[in-house]
């Protein structure tokens, strides 16, 4: 492990550049700031990602379909969510250098109250909206929060007992100038629809997937017959103008959700909602995020939204914090009936059983594609030392990512260019990608050198054919982590690593 956090950090980003996982948007033209893209060996681990979580939480289960929705949709749709009034964040200019940050960003207070000491406040507002957001970000885990009034304005802030108070900024970070009251700044993309620029062609890239699970709900009802419990899910873009893009990929202005809007009766909701946090949490742990690293943590009440009655975020703790990678929430009926008012249509379920006819609720597991992947990245890199053709020991880095996410699943490489190696090793390899996986074929350089690029790479398994290959046809497979090496016969190559990737 790297010594310090930015470091660390550092290092991955390198190295995301260095083998094609993770390039900045746009780079020749100097980038574009919250916009990323996913290169050779990314766009396969990004998929992986994507088809593990379609693969359980889709296609090994009976309650739970699938839809892919388009990403504009009719500007009704986020009235009724909510979205064109209420998705914003608190945002501040600097009068003197015309900086702008995010509310929550610069009013860091420090005092001591009692025995806690308050880490920091939010702005103090009238509204409550902007100051439980100011508040948001510095809160986690480890940290307690709370509503105070200050006159006739609120302030939340953000406390824990046994830290010292760190630095305290209300001015501007860049240059101490005054700053602006904090406004409101809507989030969604905006765009227009057709050949006129004016309000009444004015359309939105959707922020979350979710509303086009809602917008589809009845038609997912009456076209598959699926009956209560059941869930539907969607993977896909989505789009926020994020005042702050950072932490790499972390905080991007377009990504990807994967999220699972499940319905059931309102009896059954609380049974539901504890159902998916632990799901959740534990298909995070069974990928290879260390449960000491990964934190469920579940909102105080006043933290809620007004239509939620229960949410937990499942969090990890990257190298720049602690910092959430997808929330469960008991979102009640609150949508389909937002949906059923703004659209007139009948968004209610009758059951034939009990007769009764209700607005089912939703509990909504919903997730970053993106998060996730940086987050297995974060985990995965390793430094440590295996020995070179020679015996000596030298430093390699190694991306010990879970196989199943693996962009890459086997390297097969000829010991040298010569004596039928190339020809043997060809004929693995065509065998390896022709099972559907992911094979890399190498025979340039040095053994060793071929072991470290596949390292970096995160392949779980190298397959060389040598000398005694001629002589047996059994292989020599290298186990990324361990370093161990077995013999194999080279038609068993395939049934080995997908009993193991599985
Ligand atoms: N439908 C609910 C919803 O969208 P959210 O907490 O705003 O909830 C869900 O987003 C997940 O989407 C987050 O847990 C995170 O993984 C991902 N996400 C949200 N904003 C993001 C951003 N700016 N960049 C990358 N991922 C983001």
């Amino acid at each position: 492990m790297a010594e310090n956090t930015n470091e660390l950090m550092d290092k991955l980003v390198a190295l995301c550049k260095r083998r094609g996982f993770i390039f900045q948007s746009s780079e020749i033209y100097g980038g574009i700031n919250g916009f990323w893209d996913y290169g050779p060996l990314g766009v396969e681990l990004k998929r992986n990602v994507k088809a593990a979580w379609w693969e359980d939480v889709v296609r090994k289960r009976d309650d739970v379909v699938a839809v892919d929705c388009s990403i504009i949709m009719n500007p009704k749709v986020w009235e009724a969510s909510g979205h064109v009034a209420g998705f914003t964040d608190p945002l501040i200019d600097c009068k003197k250098c015309k900086s702008r940050y995010r509310a929550d960003k610069v009013f860091g207070v420090s005092a001591r109250d009692g025995e806690n000491v308050i880490l920091s406040a939010s702005v103090e507002s009238d509204d409550e909206d902007i100051a439980r957001q100011t508040a948001a970000a510095s809160a986690n885990s480890k940290t307690r929060r709370r509503l105070e009034k200050h006159g006739d304005k609120l302030q939340w802030q953000v406390f824990r007992a046994d830290k010292a108070p760190e630095g305290a900024a209300a001015a501007c970070p860049a240059c101490g100038g005054e700053l602006t009251e904090a406004r409101k700044f809507n989030m969604m993309f905006k765009t227009f629809v057709g050949a006129m620029e004016d309000s009444t062609s004015v359309a939105y890239l959707r922020p979350e997937t979710a509303q086009g699970i809602f917008a589809n709900y009845k038609n997912v009802l009456d076209t598959s017959r699926i009956k209560l419990p059941f869930g539907i899910a969607q993977i896909g873009k989505a789009f926020r103008n994020e005042i702050n893009p950072r932490n790499f990929t972390f905080r991007s202005r377009e990504f990807e959700q994967m999220e699972i809007e499940f319905f059931c009766h309102p009896d059954e909701a609380e049974k539901w909602y504890k159902y998916w946090r632990k799901t959740r949490y534990n298909w995070y742990v069974e990928h290879g995020l260390t449960s000491s690293k990964l934190h469920l943590r579940d909102h105080e009440a006043a933290e809620l939204s007004h239509y939620s009655t229960a949410t937990a975020d499942v969090e990890y703790e990257f190298p720049f914090g602690l910092a959430e990678l997808e929330g469960i929430a008991n979102r009640t009926n609150f949508d389909l009936t937002k949906h059923q008012e703004f659209s007139g249509r009948d968004m209610t379920y009758y059951d034939d059983e009990t007769k009764e006819r209700f607005i089912p609720y939703v509990i909504e597991p919903s997730g970053g594609v993106d998060r996730a992947t940086l987050a297995f990245l974060c985990e995965a890199y390793c430094e440590d030392e295996a020995p070179d053709e020679k015996g000596v020991m030298q430093q390699r880095i190694v991306m010990k990512l879970h196989p199943r996410l693996a962009p890459i699943k086997v390297a097969v490489f000829p010991l040298v260019k010569k004596e039928g190696m190339p020809e043997i090793a060809q004929k693995i390899h065509k065998a390896v990608q022709a099972s559907g996986l992911v094979s890399f074929y190498d025979e340039k350089g040095a053994v060793g050198r071929r072991y470290r690029r596949q390292d970096e790479a995160g392949t779980p398994f190298c397959v060389t054919v040598d000398g005694q290959t001629l002589e047996d046809q059994t292989v020599t497979v290298r186990d990324r982590d361990s370093l161990e090496q077995q013999r194999i016969g080279a038609d068993k190559v395939v049934e080995f690593i997908k009993e193991r990737i599985s």
